[in-house]
This record gives structure tokens, C-alpha cells and sequence, in this order.
């Protein structure tokens, strides 16, 4: 997987701006720390970080034509707030035009932008990847989400998802109906474990 994940990144340099190639870099070397602490596939997880935002390349509305073109279902919400759909297209460009097959890698690609309800580890690990890597400095909880992250992965995931959230509503920003499923999911799978530690 060594020389692939070379191709990757050589073909990724090519496509994506600077920036947005050298936040591709960054999430995938967290990925690969967050396995190592977690317990999964590192080279997996260094190919999710490299990848996922391979639809990045595009604006929103590029994206929604693609989708359509190719027959890649969108919700009405996605339709009206294209942003978060770079991830599903990107999971659709990485199996076609980038020959990853592994379904956990397109798993968490997909979910990237909204999460949703019952993440497996790799979904987990690039979501908080994505938000905690090394060239983000604008959001005010960074040190302790990185800090959360190492110490316990689902309730950095939580609350990380919790900030997206207030942050969208703050701004009066659609909020994507996945994202809010998949946080009704992890509060109400925060507040079982909660009672559970208490009894
Ligand atoms: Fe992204
Ligand atoms: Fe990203």
C-alpha cells in the first residue's frame, strides 16, 4: 500500500489547491495517529485523510450537476445547501477515478461533512481528524478537542459535533438534516453511558 498511497498523494498535488492539498496531508497524518491510539489499519487510515476531501476540487454547484449527471442520489436539504455533498461525490470520485475499493475508506469519505448515526471507528477517526489537524487554528476549542480526541474518541466526536452545530446556528446556516440526526444519536448515546457510569 506504501506506493499507492505515493501515487495518491502525487496525483491529490495535482488536483487539489496548495491548501487544500496541504490539509489533505495534515488529516491524514492524524488519521494515522488517532489509529494508532484506536487500534486500526494505519496505512487505511492515512489513504481516508489523503482522500477525503478529493472533491474539494469543485464548487457546489459543479458537484450537484456531477451528482445528477451520474445518477448520484441528492436530498432536497443537500440541494439547498450544497456544501457538505463534496463528501458523498468524493466517496463516488475516489472508487472511479482513484480505484480505492475499500468500503470502510469510502464509508467515512461519505460521512466526512454530516457524520451520521452509528459511526464505525474509521467514520470516527476521519471526522475528528478532519476538524483537530495541525493547520486549523480558527476554532476557539481546538486545544481541548485535540487534547479529547487522544483521551476518549467518542466524546471528542460529540462535542465537536455539538460545536458545528451551535456554530451553524449561530450563523443562521442551514443545518444539514444528517448532521442533526447524527447528533440526536450521539447525545442520546452520551446520556445512556452517562446513567449507566452513575448507577
Ligand atoms: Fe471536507
Ligand atoms: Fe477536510
Amino acid at each position: 500500500m506504501g506506493s499507492q498511497i505515493i501515487k495518491l498523494r502525487k496525483k491529490l498535488n495535482s488536483k487539489l489547491s496548495s491548501s487544500r492539498y496541504e490539509h489533505s496531508l495534515s488529516v491524514s497524518f492524524t488519521c494515522v495517529c488517532l489509529a494508532m491510539r484506536y487500534g486500526y489499519p494505519l496505512e487505511k487510515a492515512e489513504v481516508a485523510g489523503l482522500i477525503h476531501d478529493c472533491a474539494k476540487c469543485y464548487d457546489d454547484g459543479k458537484i450537484v450537476k456531477f451528482c445528477d449527471k451520474r445518477h448520484i442520489p441528492i436530498s432536497e436539504a443537500e440541494r439547498k445547501a450544497p456544501a457538505v455533498l463534496h463528501a458523498k461525490y468524493g466517496a463516488w470520485l475516489a472508487k472511479k477515478q482513484y480505484h480505492i475499493d475499500d468500503e470502510e475508506i469510502l464509508s467515512a469519505v461519505a460521512c466526512h461533512t454530516t457524520g451520521k448515526p452509528d459511526m464505525q471507528l474509521l467514520d470516527k477517526i476521519l471526522y475528528v481528524a478532519d476538524y483537530i489537524e495541525a493547520r486549523r487554528d480558527k476554532a476557539s476549542n481546538l486545544t481541548a478537542m485535540r487534547k479529547l480526541a487522544f483521551e476518549d474518541l467518542d466524546e471528542a466526536l460529540y462535542q465537536i459535533m455539538k460545536g458545528t452545530l451551535d456554530y451553524l446556528k449561530k450563523k443562521g446556516s442551514r443545518v444539514d438534516p444528517m448532521t442533526a440526526e447524527a447528533f440526536a444519536y450521539y447525545e442520546k448515546q452520551r446520556k445512556n453511558k452517562m446513567q449507566i457510569q452513575k448507577s
